[in-house]
């Protein structure tokens, strides 16, 4: 690549090193620090997961039951977060919600130096422990309901759904959400995670890292899609519609979400694991009436796109799961946050250990030596 080709998008320009995880999009591989997703999906849990990820290695049973436990004690929000999010009004989003609690938690736990490891310790255990209760606490209070207090006895994701719900999951729920968790944890260098990294090459706070990255993780081209993909199933409202529904995206140039990726050429191998979980929930809990419209929708973009390489992505089948779980569909993003803050965290990290401030170069296409217009010539 010559020294300033542009790129849009900075699409193929490598923007960083890193060993936290690694996709090939024309195969379909998604390995975190070199171990499969699927190895992870089904034989781990969203806490170790987010250990490997974030401290590089496996944890031992006692190295993961001190984090565990660690996470669990720091669980609960100050009363001046809940106050902040009484005055938040109920019709705002909730990821703009999480944005302000994640940047107001650097309010509380202010600052110290960086790279100290200690802090670093405690930042990474008061985000996962925090984002998830932040959530939970606005759905609630945006309903006119006090927050539900976490529960000691337990795990991450029932806990998570226990504070969502006003009532204890049962454990294969918890389980599919857990692995939900898993497979949204990281994604190598995609909007959200450099939009963390250019922040944390600044020095800045972590809270502050993790309030940018939610901003990104916000858009529909990103985290949103999960959210789109409900209403887009919803108003195609039967199998028989998915076909003229297709061939009018096509026509209008319309983007059919839940589908396409920059980096997969191929189905993302986590929309894999999703579908196969989604198909176990309905089996256990009842079927959902757009799981059907999906699969057609799955085989018609198939038969018209994948010459392009359009397959689904990790977002076409999660919101299916997460509307069986009882999670309302503007929440769909802010989990996808609770799980890639683990990500993020890892990302901020690795910035740290070999830090240079973001500044990449522009190609200006303005114009010069303009001369000024006095007001009233304009
Ligand atoms: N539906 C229809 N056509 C599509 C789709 C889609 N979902 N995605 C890509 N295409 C087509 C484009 O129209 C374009 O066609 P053309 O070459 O004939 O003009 C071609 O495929 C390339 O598309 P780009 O938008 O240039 O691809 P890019 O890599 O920039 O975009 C993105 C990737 C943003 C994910 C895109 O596929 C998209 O908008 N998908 C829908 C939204 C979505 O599901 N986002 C979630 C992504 S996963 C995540 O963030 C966790």
């Amino acid at each position: 690549m010559a020294a300033y080709e542009y790129r849009a998008g900075l699409e193929g320009v490598p923007a960083t090193q890193s060993s936290i995880s690694f996709v090939d999009g024309k195969s379909g591989i998604l390995e975190y620090r070199g171990i499969a997703i699927d190895q992870l999906a089904s034989q781990s849990t969203f806490l170790e997961t987010a250990y490997l990820l974030i401290w590089g290695a496996l944890p031992s049973r006692q190295e993961l039951a001190a984090f565990e436990g660690e996470i669990q004690r720091h669980r609960r929000l100050k009363y001046r977060i809940r106050d902040m999010m009484k005055c938040f009004p109920e019709s705002g989003h909730p990821m703009d919600a999480l944005q302000a609690c994640a940047a107001a938690l650097g309010l509380f736990y202010s600052k110290r130096a960086i790279d100290d490891p200690a802090y670093m310790q405690e930042a990474v255990v008061r985000l996962l422990a925090k984002v998830p209760t932040m959530v939970a606490a606005f759905q609630l209070m945006r309903n006119g309901n006090d927050p539900v207090q976490p529960r000691d006895d337990l795990g991450y994701a029932a806990n998570f759904l226990y504070m969502l719900n006003e009532k204890e999951p049962d454990p294969f729920s918890a389980h599919i959400f857990d692995v939900c968790l898993t497979l949204h944890a990281e994604h190598t260098i995609n909007a959200s995670t450099f939009s963390a990294m250019v922040t944390a090459s600044t020095l800045t706070d972590p809270y502050a890292v993790i309030a940018s990255a939610v901003g990104t993780l916000a858009g529909p081209l990103h985290g949103g899609a999960a959210e789109e993909v409900v209403g887009m199933l919803e108003r195609i409202g039967s199998v028989e519609n998915v076909r003229p529904f297709v061939d009018r995206c096509i026509e209008q140039k319309q983007k059919i979400m839940g589908f396409g990726h920059r980096v997969y050429k191929v189905k993302d191998p986590r929309a894999t694991i999703l579908q196969n979980l989604a198909e176990q929930l309905f089996d256990r809990s009842g079927q959902d009436e757009y799981y059907a419209i999906a699969v057609e929708l799955e085989k018609v973009v198939g038969e018209k796109m994948s010459y392009k390489g359009i397959y689904p992505n990790v977002d076409f089948y999660s919101g299916l799961v997460y509307r069986k779980l009882g999670i309302p569909t503007d929440l769909y993003t802010p989990v996808f946050a609770i799980s890639r803050t683990a990500g993020w965290l890892a990302h901020w990290k690795e910035q740290l250990g070999e830090n240079r401030i973001f500044r990449p170069t522009q190609i200006y296409t303005g114009l010069h030596e303009v001369p000024y217009t006095a007001m009233d010539d304009r």
